[in-house]
């Protein structure tokens, strides 16, 4: 596996790839602090491409001044062993001067999705990662690049961006990969305590709830996030940022639910905020799909 630090050698190696007729490259970017909901991207890759490439960068353009940049959970060495396990071929770790060396001052604003759900207590967060992700994009010139369904909005955002712009890679979204209780890996777990731990289950049964309400033929908004509400509220250490149900692509709230909408929230647990969702299916659509 190698491992690239610098932009330089980065084009240089993807520009031997395509010479070579290593026909599609996979990519998947993380910021590192990696777990089975990273690999369960990495794996997919590495089953539909000849070559895997994963980026590792902390990206300080999608932290907001006061958010968690310094002590996000770094853990390079361990993240290198594990994707070398995985058979992945590049690892692309530059520094934030690589990526922004002085006088960098370009952005990409997707602009009717960046002030919706995350994006309201996340000023600037969405640019953030369009701009890296793109930069990326340019880069490694990936045929497919892998995105988790965890991070939603943050996928509605790179689909927009790739298709408003043109740009010639396929995105593919996997699903969420949880622990055994239902709680969604996230590297940011790693700042709860136990008790935070246990407590933030009561994110994945709100919307466990949700559903059912949905496949049981609810489709009042109002009612579904009611009922959420008292599950999230009822644990001491929660406090809701946000919980909506929206459209998949525009990020608009619904009044009613149709097949497909997401429910989407972010609950601080004590001082970690964390996101989950799921997507909706109704009952009667999904009848008529068995019919
Ligand atoms: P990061 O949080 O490291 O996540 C990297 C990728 O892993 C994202 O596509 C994310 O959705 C996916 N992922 C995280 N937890 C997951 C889980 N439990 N199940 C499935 N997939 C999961 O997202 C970012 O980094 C950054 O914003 C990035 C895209 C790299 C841009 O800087």
């Amino acid at each position: 596996m190698q491992v690239i630090s610098s932009i330089q050698a980065i084009k240089q190696s993807i520009k031997a790839l395509i010479k070579e007729n290593r026909s599609t490259i996979g990519f998947v970017p993380t910021m590192g602090a990696l777990h089975e909901g990273h690999l369960s991207l990495v794996r997919q890759a590495k089953k539909e491409n000849d070559t895997v490439v994963v980026s590792i960068f902390v990206n300080p353009l999608q932290f907001g001044k006061h958010e968690d940049f310094t002590r996000y959970p770094r853990t390079f060495g361990n993240d290198c062993n594990l994707l070398s396990q995985e058979g992945v071929d590049i690892v692309f770790n530059p520094s934030a001067t690589e990526m922004y060396p002085d006088g960098f001052c370009t952005s990409v604003i997707p602009e009717s999705l960046e002030d919706k759900l995350c994006g309201k207590s996340r000023p600037g967060h969405f640019r953030g990662v369009a701009v890296a992700v793109l930069k990326f994009f340019n880069l490694i010139q990936p045929d497919i690049a892998y995105f988790g369904q965890k991070d939603f909005q943050q996928t509605v955002v790179i689909k927009r961006t790739v298709s408003d712009l043109n740009v010639g890679v396929t995105i593919k979204v996997l699903p969420t990969i949880r622990d055994q209780h239902g709680l969604a890996l996230s590297s940011r777990n790693a700042y709860l305590s136990e008790t935070e731990k246990t407590d933030a289950l009561c994110l994945y049964t709100a919307l466990t709830r949700a559903k059912t309400l949905a496949n049981m033929g609810t489709t009042d908004t109002g009612e579904i996030l009611r009922e959420m509400e008292k599950i999230i509220t009822r644990c001491t250490s929660a406090t809701i940022d946000y919980i909506a149900i929206v459209n998949p692509e525009t990020l608009e709230t619904v009044p009613k639910v149709q097949n497909g909408d997401v429910v989407a929230l972010a609950v601080r647990m004590g001082k970690t905020r964390l996101i989950d969702n799921v997507t909706l299916i109704l009952m009667i659509a999904f009848s008529c799909l068995i019919l």
